[in-house]
């Protein structure tokens, strides 16, 4: 159970003990969340007093009397504000004018309650200026994790940009200074690698725009309905040369149906499946992309003969810049962004992508996409 401190501010010894009694019981729960928070009560009698207790801290909530001897709520009020203090304010005022209520919400209190009020108001209030607290904790928590997975983010896509420029300026200054001699010839080795890098370049860039753009919601999707077998032997057609190069094989099984999608984002999708069943294929061997109806969801399915994965391995798919590192992967060309994105589309029909893979045998990727067939 999570406990939030609340302090009672009040000259009247009475009311400090009458409002302790009605909030101590008292459980606050937010309607989507499983957490509780009791509420644990401190007092003080002026507002010099509170102040003391809020600054040796924390204190989440506060019932503020605004009449006190000395320095008076609303000063306390001003404090709490200029300091920009993380607790939210119930004044408690003499008279319900309409001019008080305003003066003191302008002021930073979340809640007024006039006196005299029953206990199930201040129970109301009280549980109201908590739910504004607990929420405006979890909002600030959240724009925290988005800053830092941001930044994460933004890192790693430097550092993957930083590399092929890095070799690629290697490359021309080796020419510049004529390192391997004055015949051209002897440089063909390094144009060949520069024009690589540039392309995992070039495809770097295209996938975080992809990413970015799917991500920010701001792509407009453009639903329509689709021929699946049509759509499938095109990206095969675009990945037949890659695939010949290898002598691998791709067999197609998909049924002639029609589907309700973006053609661009399934396109995507199997884009990333086929190459990646390609390049971690094997030499001669083989690629099935298959479908099947599963009342109106589609299961796609992309297997292949390839390297294969340890289930460890498989655990950490999914993930922006996630490349399995070893001998057998170390000299494939690739960004680590293909799966995140072929998951974050996938999300967009509510639907699920998984894998299962066995060492040195291969591997099988599905994709389910509910509600696509009509
Ligand atoms: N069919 C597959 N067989 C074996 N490993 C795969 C397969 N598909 C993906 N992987 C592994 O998952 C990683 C992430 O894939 P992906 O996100 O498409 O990035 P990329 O292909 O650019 O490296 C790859 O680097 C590879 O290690
Ligand atoms: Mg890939």
């Amino acid at each position: 159970m999570n406990t939030l401190r609340l302090l009672i501010v009040d000259d009247d010894p009475r009311m400090r003990e009458s409002c302790s009694l009605v909030l101590d019981g008292l459980r606050i729960t937010m309607p989507w969340l499983p957490d509780e928070y009791a509420l644990k009560v401190l007092f003080a009698g002026t507002a010099e007093e509170a102040k003391g207790i809020i600054e040796a801290g924390p204190v989440d909530l506060l019932l503020l009397d605004q009449r006190l001897p000395g320095m008076q709520g609303t000063d306390l009020l001003a404090y709490i504000v200029e300091k920009e203090l993380d607790l939210q304010t119930v004044m408690i005022t003499g008279n319900a004018s309409l001019d008080t209520a305003l003066n003191a919400t302008r002021n930073g209190a979340s809640e007024i309650l006039a006196k005299p009020f029953t206990p199930e108001e201040l129970r109301l209030s009280v549980t109201k200026a908590a739910r504004f607290l607990i929420l405006q904790r979890i909002a600030a928590k959240l724009d925290e994790e988005r800053k830092k997975t941001r930044f994460e983010f933004i890192s790693v896509l430097s550092h993957e940009l930083k590399s092929p420029l890095a070799a690629v300026t290697g490359y021309l200054d080796m020419l510049r200074n004529r390192t391997l001699g004055d015949d051209l010839v002897a440089y063909d080795s390094c144009v060949e690698r520069s024009l690589l890098r540039l392309e995992g370049m070039r495809r770097l860039i295209i996938d975080m725009l992809d990413l970015t753009r799917i991500e920010s919601g701001i792509k407009v999707r453009t639903m329509a309905v689709h021929n699946l077998a049509d759509i499938a032997a095109d990206m095969i057609d675009g990945v037949r040369a890659q695939a010949a190069k290898r002598g691998i094989t791709i067999s197609p099984d998909l049924p002639d149906v029609a589907v309700k999608v973006d053609r661009v984002e399934l396109e995507i999708v199997l884009n990333n499946l086929l190459t990646n069943a390609i390049k971690y294929n094997k030499e001669g061997g083989a690629v099935a992309l298959t479908g099947q109806r599963i009342g109106h969801a589609l299961k796609i399915q992309c297997r292949d003969t390839g390297i294969g994965m340890s289930p460890e391995e498989t655990e950490k798919l999914f993930k922006e810049f996630t490349r399995i590192r070893n001998e057998n992967t170390k000299h494939i060309l690739g960004n680590g962004l293909g799966l995140s994105i072929v998951k974050k589309i996938v999300a967009l029909y509510d639907g699920e992508v998984s894998v299962e893979s066995r060492q040195g045998e291969g591997s099988v990727f599905t994709v389910i996409l509910p509600g696509i067939i009509t």
